[in-house]
């Protein structure tokens, strides 16, 4: 890990409220935010895009071989290309949901991209989001935050922004996986968001921060 960057690492179950938080809490300090998740996405779209089964672990490693990923950073936010295409809205798709996270729980996969997500801090500071940012992609960082939500607020979160996403399912193949799995990491603050507003748990993580010795 670079000395030089620091890095918010921010983790927590599905739809908890991190990537927003995320968001916010990286364009208040002038940091970049870093969304991993859609890392794991991206690399399940484009095995179903090549009509692969994400299920297939030896044919997952091969398609990889030969990605071509690319991770970028744009108006503070990380980006992600596969292959050429740059991709967005449709790491969102219920296929992506319904199969990232057999893909997120393929040791290569995952050394693939904990690298490019260790890359970022480089070149720049990073607010990251993910389930293994504290305990694995920044073990040493100091700032460590986990953001939880009750399963029932978080699957009301879910279908309120029109998505199909069976967050109580993939939450346990995220926390039941062997490698890496969604877990507080120790030294985490851990903030509930439930009975909060966006704006209440960005003020919580900032007020976290500082806890954990943040200095602007
Ligand atoms: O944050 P998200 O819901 O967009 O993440 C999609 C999936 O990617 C999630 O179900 C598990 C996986 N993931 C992971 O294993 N490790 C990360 N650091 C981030 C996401």
């Amino acid at each position: 890990m670079s000395q030089s960057h620091r890095a918010v690492a921010i983790d927590g179950p599905a739809a908890s409220g991190k990537s927003t938080v995320a968001k916010r809490l990286a364009s208040s300090l002038g940091l970049v935010m870093v969304n991993s998740g859609a890392m794991y996405r991206a690399v399940t779209w484009e095995l179903l895009r090549g009509g692969l089964d994400p299920g297939d672990s030896a044919a997952v490693v091969q398609a990889l071989a030969e990605m071509d990923i690319i991770c970028g950073i744009q108006d503070g936010l990380s980006t992600i290309a596969v292959n050429g295409r740059q991709l967005g809205a449709e790491l969102r798709a219920p296929e992506v949901n319904n199969n990232v996270s057999k893909v997120a729980s393929v040791p290569e996969v995952r050394e693939c991209l904990v690298a490019m997500q260790r890359d970022y801090l480089q070149d720049t500071d990073v607010v990251m989001e993910g389930r293994d940012i504290g305990s694995v992609v920044f073990p040493d960082t100091p700032f460590k935050i986990y953001i939880d939500a009750s399963e029932e607020v978080r699957a009301a979160r879910r279908s309120k922004d029109g998505e199909a996403d069976a967050v109580a399912a993939r939450d346990a193949q995220d926390s039941q996986r062997k490698v890496s799995p969604l877990k507080i990491s120790e030294g985490a603050i851990v903030i509930d968001s439930s009975d909060l507003t966006i704006e209440g748990t960005v003020a919580a993580a900032r007020e976290a921060l500082i806890q954990l010795g943040w200095q602007d």
